[in-house]
């Protein structure tokens, strides 16, 4: 909703237990994924996301049956007969070139604009168009409209990516079930939600091999039917609320969450002095110790510090004695969410890849805009840890990988209104 925002008031230890939403990261591949499928796949745990939404309506619009009701999206594709996305769907959604792979997949054909841009800064996609013309596919790419085709489908081949990127080797998979022959890919982004769409994949018939590891086997199959899947928990949803109770000085259990999606970053609340304890398939965060700063955070490709995590982490270690480093190697422009932490009191300076945080015993609150996804998320955690009234507003920044962020804060104790 435009306009909304989020008046928080600070100063409340958080402390409660929660569960966390389905991964946004998973949902989305696996939304376009089920586009390949003959038949009905039903995706529980899907968080009730906009980008959610806004896929279920690309779904539609391309002949899928598709609906989203209480967690669960029920996606029909035995009747998808279109290959084209206008370009209003493409804008409202970030991660639409995901669609690009499933359509080759199923059409041999697909016409989408690609915005290109965002609020991270550029995202090229060299790496995804360079994987689909090895894979038979002519690309003509002018004026932001993309339009591929494959006049004898897709055929397997062997693609070494130059970075392991998510999203790229997300559409390989996905142009490669079908494809005829076997599909290598090599240096393939690890991610846990790449685990996670191969289960899906594989359930609908595909031969995924290797996903989570760095190298990626498919073999081509005629045609997959639907099936029922549960989306995976979002780990950066995990890691946002775990910085919320740590900048608070609260305390958290996040239930039945297996630990292992959290290892790229608990270390790194345990550095800061909060007691982390993994147990019956839950996680137990306590931040009753003054924390302190942790020296150099690089985030990495999975299995290294996520990049998505960066900015809530950020947020907590504004208060932690002592200096902290990022070091942002992932995106361009990832720092956007530094001018509001500094209006709220912090000690942050950036240049280039690097962030330096000086720990400030108080911050105040403040009127900020959200910025991005991540940022926005990173405000509200400041907010929760600072003295005062702070009110965010552009929530729908937020809005797109959190579901109901008020109601999950509130239950933990927080003082948060969505006005
Ligand atoms: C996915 O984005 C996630 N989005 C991002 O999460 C996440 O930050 C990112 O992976 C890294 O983990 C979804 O899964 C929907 P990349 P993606 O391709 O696939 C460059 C969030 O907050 N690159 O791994 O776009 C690119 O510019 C979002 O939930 C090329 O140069 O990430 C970037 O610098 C934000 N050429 C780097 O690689 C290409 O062809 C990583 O991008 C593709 C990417």
């Amino acid at each position: 909703m435009p306009g909304q925002k989020l008046v928080i008031e600070g100063g409340k230890p958080l402390s409660g237990e929660i569960k966390v939403q389905g991964a946004k990261n998973s949902s989305l591949p696996i939304l376009a994924a089920s586009l390949l499928c003959c038949g009905e796949s039903v995706l529980k745990n899907c968080p009730m996301l906009s980008d959610v939404y806004a896929s279920c309506r690309i779904l539609n619009r391309l002949g899928c049956k598709c609906r989203a009701e209480n967690n669960m999206v029920i996606v029909d594709s035995s009747s998808a007969d279109k290959a084209e996305i206008p370009d209003e769907m493409m804008r409202e959604m970030r991660s639409s070139i995901i669609f690009m792979g499933a359509l080759l997949g199923k059409f041999g054909y697909c016409s989408l604009s690609y915005p290109g841009g965002c609020e991270l800064g550029p995202r090229p996609i060299d790496m995804h168009l360079d994987a689909v013309r090895k894979m038979g596919a002519s690309v003509n790419d002018e004026f932001g409209v993309i339009r591929c085709r494959a006049e004898k489908g897709l055929h397997g081949t062997k693609i070494s990516l130059k970075y392991p990127s998510v999203g790229a080797t997300e559409n390989i998979m996905l142009a490669a079930v079908l494809a005829k022959g076997e599909t290598i890919i090599y240096n393939a982004a690890r991610e846990p939600e790449i685990i996670d769409l191969g289960m899906y994949l594989n359930k609908c018939g595909a031969v995924v091999k290797g996903a989570g590891g760095s190298t990626i086997v498919i073999e081509g199959r005629e045609r997959l039917h639907g099936c029922i899947h549960n989306i995976m928990p979002d780990r950066i949803a995990a890691a946002t609320y775990i910085s919320a109770v740590a900048a608070t000085r609260g305390e958290i259990n996040i239930l039945n969450f297996d630990a292992t999606l959290a290892e790229s970053f608990l270390p790194v609340f345990e550095q800061m002095g909060c007691d982390v304890y993994v147990y019956d398939g839950n996680i137990y965060v306590g931040a009753r110790k003054p924390l302190k700063g942790v020296g150099k955070i690089i985030t990495m490709p999975h299995p290294g510090f996520p990049t998505d995590a960066q900015a809530v982490v950020m947020a907590v270690l504004c208060r932690a004695k002592g200096s902290s480093i990022f070091e942002e190697t992932i995106f361009e422009s990832r720092y956007r969410h530094v001018n509001a932490l500094v209006k709220m009191g912090a000690d942050i300076k950036t240049a280039g890849k690097a962030a330096v945080i000086e720990g400030v015993r108080k911050m105040y609150g403040a009127k900020v805009e959200a910025t991005d996804l991540r940022g926005g998320a990173a405000m509200a955690v400041a907010a929760l840890g600072a003295e005062g009234i702070t009110e965010i507003s552009e929530l729908r920044y937020i809005d797109r990988g959190y579901e109901s962020i008020e109601n999950v804060l509130t239950s933990l104790g927080a003082s948060v209104k969505r006005v």
